[in-house]
């Protein structure tokens, strides 16, 4: 099986049409099911970036080796609802989905209820999502302002919550026990950032800088405790 995240995390790059239609046409060459992962949807932040589904890629026909999941949790941030879905015209899957997984992982109905409540105001969900998209554009840019001054590196995000940063000429070698070095110096200067080992099969150095939990000023005061931390590993 192949799991694919687009919006990814932690890069925050988005697969366009053709390379989704390509990523499927590959699974099925090499006999598997393909995943995706799209809980960034409907956090594309970039301008002139649109997301594109593989169900809309695949004009909604996903055969049986195709499927998507999606959760509340990122774009309408209600992780703690622990509520998402999964989408698969399998019917092998979906019935032993039924019949094994919804009853232990059943939602309350007073939350189907809200939540239903919620996605069916389209005047609200259109408010909601330019929103949405307008203040993400806007904590990424700052972010990535004081990153430039910083002369920080990173990834060009298209959605997501969170940048990935390039810390590699800070650190002596590419390695683990240097990534875990200057990690536990960011600790030190009381900001905690994911860094590249715990993102499986990135390369080290590399650590997820999140931008929309917190305010813009305190995002600043944060990239200002990892400046000071830089210095601190230059010494
Ligand atoms: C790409 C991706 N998929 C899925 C999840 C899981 O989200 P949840 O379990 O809150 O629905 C996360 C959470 O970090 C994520 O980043």
């Amino acid at each position: 099986m192949l799991v694919v995240c687009s919006p990814n995390n932690p890069t925050g790059e988005v697969l366009d049409k053709e390379t989704v239609v390509d990523v499927v046409r590959w699974a099925r060459a090499n006999g598997l099911h393909v995943v995706f992962d799209e809980v960034y949807a409907n956090s594309v932040h970039a301008e002139g970036k649109e997301f594109c589904s593989v169900a809309s890629a695949l004009q909604g026909d996903l055969g049986d080796d195709v499927h998507v999941v999606w959760s509340f949790s990122k774009d309408f941030c209600l992780s703690g609802a622990r509520v998402g879905i999964l989408y698969s015209q399998n019917r092998d899957l979906m019935r032993s989905v039924d019949a094994f997984l919804s009853p232990l992982m059943s939602t309350s109905t007073p939350t189907q209820w809200a939540l239903q409540a919620m996605i069916e105001d389209q005047p609200w969900l259109d408010d909601y999502f330019a929103a949405n998209r307008r203040r993400l554009r806007h904590a990424y840019s700052r972010c990535t302002a004081l990153l430039d001054d910083m002369a920080v590196p990173y990834v060009n995000a298209h959605a997501g919550l969170f940048v990935w940063a390039d810390f590699r000429k800070w650190m002596s070698a590419e390695s683990e026990e240097c990534e875990m070095h200057l990690w536990r110096r960011f600790c030190d200067a009381k900001v905690f950032l994911t860094p590249a080992s715990q993102c499986f099969g990135q390369r080290y150095g590399f650590f997820r800088i999140c931008f929309a939990a917190v305010d813009v000023a305190t995002c600043q005061v944060a990239l200002n405790r990892i400046k000071q931390a830089l210095v601190m590993a230059r010494l």
